[in-house]
């Protein structure tokens, strides 16, 4: 039998507790389908007398992730503390310095040192890999580096981001306000320790620059990511989009247009009857379109012990089988830092103002869109009592800038109270 694969842990959370579920659970099967088994060497947390609900008397035990990183008795080192510096990043460092090869689950990280850490790792000779850090148990990175390497791939697009979901399907179902459904997420401990990286479109914008430099062999470049949250997005807006079949989700858009690498993290409308509009609760889905293959869509849970844990066995295993393939699919110091261009590709659009109902107000916001260059496909007024109107307005297919043009004339029209909601509508 060849030597073991001997795995050093750094983080015994829900991810890290799940992996080691998983090499005790299924340490034949592993065996038989690497040909070598794979094991835990040493393990490392915070709190040594913690109950983590699994048995971690057959390792060894390091305080210090570092140390761990470093040690002679493992091959590869596992990183799944999280932060997108610290412990973390000087572990993983220490790792790569030490030749070992790395598997991480840690987006935050790699999206913001992930070209550094991919370079330090090709020149020691190590691998970093990172199948769990974008979209949970979905093989996206496999799907992407191996399964599409073929094509040119021409848009990525994504939800990605499972508690914006779960709050977005929530509000819609229950017709629960924004406030209240943030609320329960926080009870159901779905929300990051600091919720702003999920509702603020961060973390899943950390999963999108990830996915774009593998597809279109750029550097990382989550700088560049436009990223609007979830927070603004009102009940009103929910029923206004389903009542013009559409459903809001917070998603994700990586292309490369005539302008360079696009690259945005926004809630947007999509049909309701769409792959993406049928995404419920904490589900991801991901939507990969390639020359040749056309569209391939991948859903699964996108987070949690299980999935997550599934994503990174699947890194190890592509380790302890010898399959050393690059972290971002093409040598790091081949990906070329890409000319970014802010939402070129031209889509319909989602408005929605509140007017001043007086005689003439909806003409002078129609003349104000008609200045931007922005054309009126559909327009709804709702029935009101108040002296407010409230207005939906659906554009034929125009880009952001002229929506922002747009937006900036009718708010000097004198008849718009309050700032317009802009969202794009994307097909699906
Ligand atoms: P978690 O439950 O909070 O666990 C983090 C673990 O890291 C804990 O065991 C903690 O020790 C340990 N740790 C933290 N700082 C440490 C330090 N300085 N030294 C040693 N150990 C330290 O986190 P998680 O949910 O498993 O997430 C782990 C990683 O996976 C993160 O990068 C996260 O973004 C990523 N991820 C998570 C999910 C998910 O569903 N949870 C999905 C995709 C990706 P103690 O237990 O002693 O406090
Ligand atoms: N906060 C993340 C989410 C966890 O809600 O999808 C998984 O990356």
């Amino acid at each position: 039998m060849p030597d073991p694969l001997r795995l050093g842990i750094a983080g015994l959370g829900t991810v890290g507790i799940g992996v080691v579920h998983i090499i005790q659970a299924h340490a034949g099967l592993i065996t038989a389908r690497t040909g070598r088994p794979v094991t835990i060497t040493a393990v490392c947390a915070r709190d040594r007398n913690k109950d983590r609900g699994a048995d971690l008397s057959g390792y060894a035990w390091e305080d210090d992730p570092v140390a761990l990183a470093r040690r002679d008795d493992v091959d590869v080192f596992v990183e799944l503390m999280g932060g997108s510096d610290g412990p973390a990043k000087a572990s993983i460092e220490a790792a790569i310095a030490s030749g070992k090869d790395v598997v991480t689950a840690n987006k935050a990280l790699l999206a913001l040192h992930g070209q550094n850490l991919a370079e330090g790792a090709e020149a020691a000779g190590a691998v970093l890999r990172f199948e769990a850090a974008v979209a949970g148990g979905i093989p996206v990175i496999k799907a992407l580096t191996e399964g599409l390497a073929g094509n040119a791939i021409t848009r990525v697009m994504g939800v990605m981001n499972g508690t914006c979901n779960y709050i977005l399907t929530r509000m819609e179902n229950a017709g629960l306000p924004y406030e209240t459904v943030f609320a329960e997420a926080d009870e159901l401990g779905y929300l990051e320790a600091d919720p702003t990286l999920d509702v603020g479109g961060i973390d899943a914008a950390h999963k999108l620059a990830l996915l774009s430099s593998i597809a279109f062999g750029t550097r990382v470049s989550f700088e560049t990511v436009d990223i609007r949250g979830i927070e603004r997005v009102t009940i009103d807006d929910i029923r206004h989009a389903a009542d013009m079949g559409y459903r809001i989700k917070l998603l994700g858009v990586a292309q490369v247009t005539g302008r360079g690498l696009e690259q945005r993290m926004a809630p947007c409308l999509v049909p309701v009857d769409s792959p993406l509009g049928q995404l419920p609760g904490a589900t991801n889905m991901v939507v990969l379109e390639g020359d040749a293959v056309g569209q391939i869509v991948l859903r699964g849970a996108g987070a949690g012990e299980g999935p997550t844990a599934s994503a990174v066995m699947s890194d190890v295993i592509d380790i302890a089988r010898g399959l050393r393939l690059p972290t971002f699919g093409q040598p790091a110091r081949s990906l070329v830092t890409p000319a970014t261009g802010r939402a070129a590709a031209p889509t319909p659009w989602y408005l929605r103002m509140t007017l001043m109902d007086k005689p003439g107000a909806l003409a002078k916001v129609a003349a104000a869109l008609g200045d931007a260059g922005v054309s009126i496909d559909r327009m709804r007024q709702y029935r009101h009592d108040e002296a407010f109107a409230p207005v939906l307005i659906v554009t034929h297919k125009t880009t952001q800038d002229a929506i922002d043009h747009a937006i900036g004339n009718c708010t000097v029209t004198g008849v718009v109270v309050g700032d317009p909601v802009a969202l794009a509508i994307e097909a699906v």
